[in-house]
Formats: C-alpha cells, sequence, structure tokens
C-alpha cells in the first residue's frame, strides 16, 4: 500500500468486506469484555440498554465511519484532513490513534491469555480441578508468572506478522472460514450451558432486567460497550472502509456487521451466565470471568477436551482479526501521513505499543501496585478507551457527517451516486446530527453529575 490513493490496496469481494468488518467488530470483545461487563452491571436491565445503544447510536456512527473512510480513501487522520482541509477536525483522527494504541496495549494482553488457555487446554490442564481451583488458577497465572508478558509478546508479533503483508492478503483470508466455525462452537456451549442443573439463574440475570440497578456508570459501560463492541469511534472502520470499493452498499453492510456482532455477544452471555451461576461463581468478578467460567463447562461436556482446544484456538483467532484492525489505524496512519514504508511502520507501531502492553501484562503482577484512581494500568486503558475515548470520538464523527459533509454529500456516498435507493436517508441524517449527538452527550453530562440523576 502507498500513499497514493490510487495504488491503494482494497478488499477483493463483497463477503470480503463483510467479513473483515466483522473480523474487526467480533472479538474479545464480544466473548471476553462482554459478559464480564454485563455481569459487573448486574445482568437484564444493561443488555436492555446496550442493546438500545447499538441500533440507535452504533449503527449510524458504523455507517458515519464508512461515509468518512471510502468517500476520503484515507487512514482515520488523512480522512479528516482531506474532508475538511485547513480545520481542526483532523483532531478526531489523532484521538482515534491514541485509542488504537491504549486498546491495543490492553487487547493483546487479554488475547495473551488466551494463548495460556490454548496451551492448558492441549496438556488437559483443566481436568478433575474444581470451579474455586479453575479460579485460582487464573488468578495465579495472571499474577504469579512472567507468562503473560510471554504471551502477550507472541500475540503482537503474530499481529505485525499479518499487518505488514497488507490488508487484501492479511485480513480477508483468516477470517472468511473461520468466524462461522466460532459461532458454532457457541451455540454448543449455549447449549451445554443451559442444560446444566442451576442454570435457570444464569438466564433470569441475563433476560431479566431489574432497572433498579440501573446506575450512571451502568449507562456509561452500557455505551462504552456498544462502541468497543463495534469497533467504533476511532477510525478502525475509517481505515477499513478506505478499502470498500464504490460499488458496495455501506448501509447493508453496516447492519450486517452490527447485527452478526450483537449476536454473538449474546450467545456468549447464553454460554457463559448459565454455567457462572450453576458453578456458583459471582457474575460480577471482572476480567477472569470467562476464563474461570469456560473451563468449568468443557469439564461438563462430552468432548470437552476437543471443544476446548477448538474454542480457545478460535478465539485467539477472533481476536487476532480485530488486533489486526487495531494496528492498521496506527500502521497507516504511519504510512499515509509519516511517510514510512509499511515494514517500518509496522515495527514502529508494535515497539511503541508494547511499552504500554508491557505494563498491562503484568498489571496483576509486577506492575499492580501501578494504579491511578483505583485502577491499575490495564483497567485504565480498558476503561478509558472504550468508555469515554470511543464515544467521544463517535460524537465528533457523527456531527461531521451531519454538519460538515451534509446531505448531498452523505446521501451520494451512501447511494453509491445515486445508484442504491437509500429510503433510510432522512431519519437516518436526523439521527446523526441531532438524536444520536445529543444522546452521547447526555450521557456524558450525567457522569459529570450535571443533570443529577
Ligand atoms: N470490536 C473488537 C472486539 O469486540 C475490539 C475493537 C475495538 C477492535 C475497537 C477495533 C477497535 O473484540
Amino acid at each position: 500500500m502507498s500513499g497514493v490513493p490510487t495504488g491503494r490496496d482494497s478488499f477483493g469481494s463483497r463477503f470480503g468486506v463483510i467479513a473483515a468488518t466483522a473480523g474487526s467488530a467480533i472479538g474479545l470483545g464480544n466473548i471476553w469484555r462482554f459478559p464480564y461487563v454485563v455481569g459487573e452491571n448486574g445482568g437484564g436491565a444493561f443488555l436492555i440498554i446496550y442493546l438500545a445503544f447499538v441500533v440507535a447510536i452504533g449503527l449510524p456512527v458504523m455507517m458515519s465511519e464508512f461515509i468518512i473512510g471510502r468517500s476520503s480513501q484515507r487512514n482515520a487522520f488523512g480522512a479528516f484532513k482531506k474532508l475538511a482541509p485547513g480545520k481542526p477536525w483532523f483532531v478526531v483522527g489523532l484521538m482515534g490513534v491514541t485509542a488504537a494504541f491504549m486498546i491495543m496495549a490492553f487487547y493483546t494482553a487479554v488475547a495473551g491469555w488466551t494463548l495460556e488457555y490454548i496451551y492448558l487446554s492441549f496438556v488437559n490442564g483443566f481436568e478433575g480441578k474444581s470451579a474455586a481451583e479453575l479460579s485460582s488458577m487464573f488468578d495465579q497465572f495472571r499474577s504469579g508468572s512472567m507468562r503473560p508478558l510471554i504471551w502477550f509478546f507472541v500475540f503482537m508479533g503474530l499481529t505485525a506478522l499479518i499487518i505488514v503483508s497488507g490488508v487484501k492478503n492479511g485480513i480477508e483470508k483468516y477470517t472468511k472460514i473461520l468466524m462461522p466455525v466460532l459461532v458454532l462452537i457457541l451455540i454448543v456451549l449455549c447449549v451445554r450451558s443451559v442444560t446444566l442443573q442451576g442454570a435457570g439463574g444464569g438466564l433470569s440475570f441475563l433476560f431479566k432486567p431489574d432497572f433498579s440497578k440501573i446506575t450512571a456508570k451502568t449507562i456509561l459501560e452500557a455505551l462504552g460497550q456498544a462502541f468497543f463492541s463495534l469497533s467504533i469511534g476511532m477510525g478502525t472502520l475509517i481505515t477499513y472502509s478506505s478499502y470498500i470499493q464504490k460499488k458496495e452498499n455501506l448501509g447493508s453492510t453496516a447492519l450486517s456487521v452490527a447485527f452478526a456482532d450483537t449476536m454473538i455477544a449474546i450467545l456468549a452471555g447464553v454460554a457463559i451466565f448459565p454455567a457462572v451461576f450453576a458453578f456458583g461463581i459471582e457474575p460480577g468478578s471482572g476480567e477472569g470471568l470467562v476464563y474461570i467460567t469456560l473451563p468449568n463447562i468443557f469439564q461438563q461436556m462430552a468432548g470437552g477436551y476437543f471443544f476446548s482446544v477448538l474454542f480457545f484456538l478460535l478465539l485467539g483467532v477472533a481476536a487476532l482479526t480485530s488486533t489486526i484492525s487495531v494496528l492498521e489505524v496506527i500502521v497507516a496512519y504511519f504510512v499515509e501521513e509519516l511517510n514510512m514504508n509499511r515494514k517500518k511502520a509496522t515495527w514502529a507501531a508494535t515497539i511503541s505499543v508494547s511499552v504500554l502492553g508491557f505494563m498491562c501484562a503484568l498489571s496483576w503482577a509486577g506492575m499492580k501496585d501501578v494504579k491511578l484512581f483505583g485502577k491499575n494500568v490495564f483497567e485504565l486503558l480498558d476503561f478509558t478507551s472504550a468508555n469515554i475515548l470511543l464515544p467521544l470520538g463517535g460524537l465528533l464523527i457523527v456531527l461531521f457527517v451531519g454538519w460538515y459533509l451534509g446531505n448531498k454529500r452523505t446521501k451520494a456516498e451512501l447511494s453509491n451516486d445515486g445508484e442504491l435507493k437509500v429510503s433510510y436517508f432522512k431519519p437516518f441524517m436526523l439521527v446523526v446530527k441531532f438524536i444520536a449527538p445529543i444522546a452521547i452527550a447526555l450521557v456524558f453530562l450525567q457522569q459529570i453529575g450535571l443533570l443529577g440523576f
């Protein structure tokens, strides 16, 4: 890929576009982060708010990123510079690159945990262990050794390797086949989980809303999770859609991706919570929830060995198709704005992310005393990027499309210059101009207590 738009790489097929975008969206955000955040925020009521945010804010932000990316054919920073020359909008791109650094650091650390769990599955490391033992096994791994750091580097290296080879060869190929298999295994896990004794409590936790559990923090976390899971608010999809061909239908692509992403999060919830209740695990136990719960399920099912190896492998792949998309934001920026070649840009990005990543991987070990606002480095980056930077980026992105690009250019891009019918255009503009920005702003205001509810 070069800095000149004509020589840019692009996705080869319609399915390739959806696969790569879905590959970015679907990952640890759905299977690791969603259950742990739902667990910490009281279940059903959180789920409803989350779903509302996906539809009312997430989808329009995703389409806005597509519009910006495809019409500019640039990275997250360059896109704003090209579409709004001489205006300060490029700051949105810089925020995105910053968020990419933060997410890459802690996300790759969690992806590293997945590698440990692939290894443990292979050596049959869960066998015969009680729920309490599996829980302390996770804690010991995270706090007592250098392994999280080693796995972090392995995963970072894998991501860099794929990124060096470019978008099309690297990304499209892997996502196409493996995602559907992951969905199948998730469904098998759901069946096992809901048929465990005592599973009912988990289903009502997830699906029976208890609105007394809603606080200002819950609402912010639901918004953050929606952004994080859809990979929006930081220019990942601006970058990816800059490789989308002119004939693709942006609206329907966004709809398919958001739908698939949300279904997988819900499937993950149905796989996890019944088991959480059946095994007496605390739903609010935080970042370890999935890594503690799943091995319990595998132990209780026929073919558990086979399924656990396969599941963690695929989870690793799902994580990889997401880390690729995050690193690509940084690399595309380095290549197109700082004129580095792709290889050098990948190295520069990898090394700088690794400094932050080092602190994340050891956040429960050697770095556990480094804390700010009561959060270790990992928790701080997780919270700040998902709940603050992404929604703030999303707010600016919809404002940019609604008010700066305006009706004519937006309609031209969405309709492929009049070729597609965009019957949803009017409501879309209403949402990006008013509804989404006001909703995001309200969530933020409510945080600082200005609204007092
Ligand atoms: N959406 C990805 C996931 O759910 C994570 C991600 C966030 C990727 C932000 C890119 C940008 O796993």
